[in-house]
């Protein structure tokens, strides 16, 4: 069987909901400069939406991460495949990812960031799989928490397709 994808979140509520958190945020850090870390490949697209909807001075950078292992569980292991090119001593940080599952990158991911000296660091994630929770991380702002699927659109991809759909689906078919 072919696979299909089925809407779980349209393109208006993701819309929407990406505006509310850019407002959240926008209160949140009056007075500062924020400074986004977009986790490649998958954060890149709610990265993008969410800078346009923030009102106070914005910088970004981005960074590509991989975990050992193979499949869909990551290992929590992170290997740091292309560093951010700026230092974030003294910076606003806020990483930006498109889904949480385990919790295992980001938990690994901000042991190292932390360790150059930020002057805070809080965590925006577009989707959100709590009971999937291995590591504890502190999330700050979520879009949306969802079911244990395999979900697919605005960043997030089965086997590299997918990413550019402008809502939140389902793949479907699929062994
Ligand atoms: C996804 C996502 C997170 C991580 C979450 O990235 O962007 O970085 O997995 O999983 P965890 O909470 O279980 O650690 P992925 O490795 O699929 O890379 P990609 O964004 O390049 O597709």
């Amino acid at each position: 069987m072919a696979e299909t994808i089925r809407v779980l979140v349209p393109e208006k509520e993701v819309d929407k909901r990406i505006e509310e958190l850019g407002k959240k945020i926008s209160e949140d850090y009056a007075g500062k400069q924020v400074h986004l870390i977009c986790v490649l490949k998958g954060g890149v697209f709610f990265m993008c939406e969410l800078a346009k909807r923030i009102t106070v001075p914005v910088s970004m950078d981005f960074m590509s991460v991989s975990s050992y292992g193979a499949g869909t569980e990551s290992s929590g292991i992170v290997k740091i495949v292309k560093d951010l090119d700026e230092p974030l001593e003294g910076k606003d940080v806020l990483i930006v990812e498109d889904i949480i599952d385990s919790g295992r990158t980001l938990f690994h991911l901000m042991k190292i960031l932390k360790e150059r000296g930020p002057k805070s660091m809080h965590i925006c994630t577009l989707l959100d799989k709590p009971e999937r929770r291995v590591e504890d991380v502190k999330v700050d702002y979520v879009g949306f928490n969802i079911p244990d699927e395999f979900v697919v659109g605005y960043g997030l991809d089965y086997a590299q397709k997918y990413r550019n759909l402008p809502f939140i689906g389902v793949v479907e078919g699929v062994e």
